[in-house]
């Protein structure tokens, strides 16, 4: 028997978790010659800024052991190519398009909002977060709960048709729970866990800083621990919220782990730099890990591993499996 992979992002439902991650398949035009988007769960769009931007100065990526750095920084044609050419390019392709936005004021954020609102089909909103806040000395909107609720109240507020929202959260923070709560209470009806951690290396031949903007976004498995802890975490504190979780996913196995932390839905970022069709073969994989431990609807395990540890003898401790 097929196994159900149905999903639930907020309202919508999605044929399968699998999902791309943003800023890491552009607006999903690329992949299209490596596998059919229409297959995937959906395509997480690259964050859309208000007007075009060209980005960091180069160079801004660096590997580093079990991971990468960037610091590409928002690059992008702005709110209006992408309204013109790439959401409608996704929708014509039947795929479905979660759209990233992200803004340096509040009012960046509203207005981004409120042109999405003129745009027909999009499947999700994704708020991206962890950009600084230009009004307030820099500072990262998702590292302080309150700005972080004022940015999704604008964004919920200015949306004039019935989307999900999703706020994309940083890791570097002292307690994610407390973020994560803030942005629900504010009218996010899902969590995308996590962005990049803020890294840097040096280059010891220079001896200067590797990247030219200095710090960057780790991401890659060097982060998978600290994305399965964030997910724990908010699982345990806001079970009912549905969670996107991110972070160094490779394999159909690491898939299964983020789900059983608590993630209803997985986005793959980093690895599609090595491997393009990488969402189609981890959603086959995860299929398979699911087949051979017996479980029917990926519904049954979502944050399973908050269960009591099941008897000896009990693989698995959900009765419906
Ligand atoms: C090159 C690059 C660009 C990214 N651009 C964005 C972006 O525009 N918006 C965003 O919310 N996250 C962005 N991210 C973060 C990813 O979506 C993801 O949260 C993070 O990389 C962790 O997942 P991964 O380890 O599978 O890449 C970017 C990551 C990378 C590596």
């Amino acid at each position: 028997m097929p196994i159900d992979l149905r999903t639930r992002l907020g309202h919508v439902e999605l044929p399968n978790p699998v999902l791309t991650a943003s800023g890491c398949a552009g607006s999903g035009r690329e992949l299209a010659q490596y596998f059919d988007v229409a297959k995937i769960g959906a395509v997480v769009t690259k964050s859309v800024m208000l007007a075009p931007r060209a980005g960091r100065p180069t160079p801004r990526m660096a590997e580093t052991p079990s991971g990468m750095l960037n610091s590409i920084g928002l690059q992008g044609p702005g709110i209006d190519a992408f309204l013109q050419r790439d959401l409608p390019w996704l929708l014509s392709r039947g795929a479905r398009a979660v759209v990233s936005i992200a803004g340096g004021t509040v009012g960046e954020f509203a207005e981004l909002a409120d042109r999405l609102s003129d745009a027909s089909g999009v499947t999700a909103v994704e708020v991206n977060i962890s950009c600084p806040n230009v009004e307030h000395r820099g500072q990262v909107f998702a590292c302080d709960p309150d700005a972080s609720a004022e940015v999704i109240e604008a964004v919920r507020g200015r949306l004039r048709y019935d989307v999900p929202v999703f706020a994309k959260l940083s890791p570097d923070v002292t307690d994610i729970v407390t973020i994560a709560r803030a942005c629900v209470e504010a009218g996010a009806d899902g969590l995308s866990l996590i962005n990049t951690l803020l890294g840097m290396a040096i280059d010891t031949v220079t001896m200067r800083p590797v990247l030219a903007g200095v710090t960057g976004g780790l991401s890659g498995p060097a982060i998978r621990p600290v994305a399965v802890r964030c997910i724990w975490q908010v699982r345990e504190a806001l079970p009912d919220v549905p969670i996107i979780g991110m972070g160094g996913i490779r394999t159909g196995r690491d898939a299964l782990e983020f789900i059983l932390a608590g993630a209803a839905m997985v986005s793959i970022g980093t690895t599609i730099f090595h491997d393009p069709s990488a969402c189609v073969r981890i959603l086959r994989e995860l299929e398979e890990e699911l087949a051979s431990r017996g479980v029917e609807r990926l519904t049954d395990i979502i944050g399973l591993a908050h269960e009591p540890h099941p008897a000896p003898g009990r693989r698995l401790s959900r009765s419906s499996l």
